[in-house]
């Protein structure tokens, strides 16, 4: 058995939850850094990924000192707590092979959170509960860096009863939705229950339990998939594309499938459609560091799913974040069919009365999108990439003065653009770095307009 145990890769974990409900605290904690305060409105605009290692893992959890471990580690995937996720897909389905569903313990279940396990109900992707910031409950006695049960038996009866008072209302809301869940120190049988871990990122208390769940749901139900998928070429999912110092454009990528090295050639979609090219180098982030704000990269050879790796090769300046990577080993027009195929998936709802977007990735093009959607603001053009002169000319000929306007979310205007909102000023360009800021900013405007 040994031999098929040493093939299980690494699985890749989402976190998922609410907005500020605290999951990029969470691995921040996880990772020992600080992401968090890095990040503009400390709100997470993009996908990120880190590798922890096991010995890390280890490290944090005496108790699991004990048990045999055989997953190499866990590869955290970050995402904004919008409606993204939804893209973060691998041949059609979710590229998590398991996620945390990040829920703040004094602020309960909130539209997000709904969203994310109606989605991990939709792919079948186990799941852990995370309670967090139970440090923040009136009262709550700090055990830094605690097991839960040690730091719970050390609360006095209010705070207790407090916590089973809310746990039992989470069991009762996820049983609504249809999962069976309990606290994780009841849970008899994890391929039937979910387990709910109440963690604090700020204090640690809870995060070595939280470690050892998810190990343990790792080995325990998913050998058989981890299992087969190192071999094979590499298919992964770009999260970004990214200018780097020496290497021109690059591509953030999460490696699901197979082994990806250097000299392989890679199939993508790009603006122009699918291209081909050639890897010339790959870089790995550190362990425990993010991928998104890493400065640092180990060249290597070759890389083996699941890992977040840099890559860089020739033309890739117009591939399209969250195109899928393909190493083609054989028949190309079938892997150019698939990646076609798999674009189209996408979907952004595009309408005659509407306005122009545009995002630097499809993933905030998507979410964009979503959110205009809830507000019932039409989108007539979205693409990814800087304003252009283009866009202008198309949100132009909008008929409707209130939709007569671009959204560049994340992404420049372009020189010729500039001069033109410039010289017309009759043409509205809104930019922003934060989603919802940059829909207010629109709503205000056009109210101003109706008066
Ligand atoms: P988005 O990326 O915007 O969706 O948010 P997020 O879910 O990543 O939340 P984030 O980690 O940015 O945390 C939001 C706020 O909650 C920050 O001010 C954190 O400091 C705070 N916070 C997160 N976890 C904890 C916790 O365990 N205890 C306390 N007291 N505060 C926390
Ligand atoms: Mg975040």
């Amino acid at each position: 058995k040994s031999a098929k145990i040493a093939k299980i890769r690494t699985p890749i974990v989402c976190v998922l939850g609410h907005v500020d409900h605290g999951k990029t605290s969470l691995l921040d904690r996880i990772r020992g850094s600080s992401v968090v305060s890095s990040e503009a409105g400390a709100i997470t605009q993009h996908i990120g990924a880190t590798l922890v290692p096991i010995e890390a893992i280890r490290a944090m959890s005496t108790s699991m000192q004990k048990i045999p471990v055989t997953v190499p580690g866990l590869l955290f995937i970050d995402t904004p707590g919008h409606h993204a996720f939804t893209t973060l897909r691998a041949r059609g389905g979710a590229l998590a092979d398991m996620a945390i569903v990040v829920v703040d313990i004094n602020e309960g279940f909130q539209p997000q959170t709904i969203e994310a396990l109606q989605i991990l109900r939709g792919c079948k992707t186990p799941f852990v509960v995370a309670l967090t910031k139970i440090d923040r409950v009136h009262g709550w006695r700090v055990v830094e860096n605690a097991p839960f049960l040690t730091t719970f038996a050390q609360q006095n009866e209010r705070i207790q009863e407090f916590m089973e008072t809310r746990h039992y209302e989470i069991v009762g809301k996820l049983s609504d939705l249809g999962f069976n869940c309990e606290r994780f120190d009841r849970v008899q049988d994890f391929a039937r229950n979910i387990a709910i871990v109440p963690i604090s990122a700020h204090t640690g208390e809870g995060i070595a339990d939280l470690l050892m769940v998810m190990i343990g749901l790792a080995q325990r139900y998913m050998e058989q998939s981890l299992a087969m998928s190192v071999d094979g070429p590499g298919c992964g999912t770009v999260l970004e594309v990214k200018e780097e110092r020496g290497l021109g454009p690059t591509l953030d990528v999460i490696l699901y499938d197979g082994t990806l090295s250097v000299g392989d050639e890679i199939m993508l979609a790009s603006e122009d459609g699918v291209i081909t090219t050639k890897v010339r180098s790959l870089l790995k982030p550190r362990p425990m560091k993010e991928i998104l704000t890493e400065e640092r990269f180990e060249r290597v050879k070759s890389v083996v799913a699941a890992s977040g790796v840099k890559v860089a090769a020739p033309n890739l300046d117009r591939v399209i974040a969250g195109s899928p990577l393909r190493g083609v080993r054989g028949d190309r027009e079938a892997v150019a069919t698939q990646i076609r195929q798999e674009m189209e998936e996408i979907h952004v709802k595009l309408v005659e009365d509407g306005l122009v977007i545009k995002a630097d990735t499809i993933g905030a093009l998507e979410a964009l999108c979503q959110e205009l959607e809830n507000k019932e603001i039409g989108v007539m053009r979205a693409a990814v990439g800087p304003v252009s002169r283009h866009d202008l000319i198309t949100a132009e000929t909008i008929k409707n003065p209130l939709y007569k306007v671009v959204l560049a979310f994340n992404t420049p205007l372009l020189p010729d653009a500039a001069d033109i909102v410039k010289e017309t000023k009759q043409m509205k360009v809104f930019s922003g770095r934060v989603i919802y800021q940059l829909i207010d900013a629109y709503l205000l405007w056009r109210d101003q307009q109706k008066r």
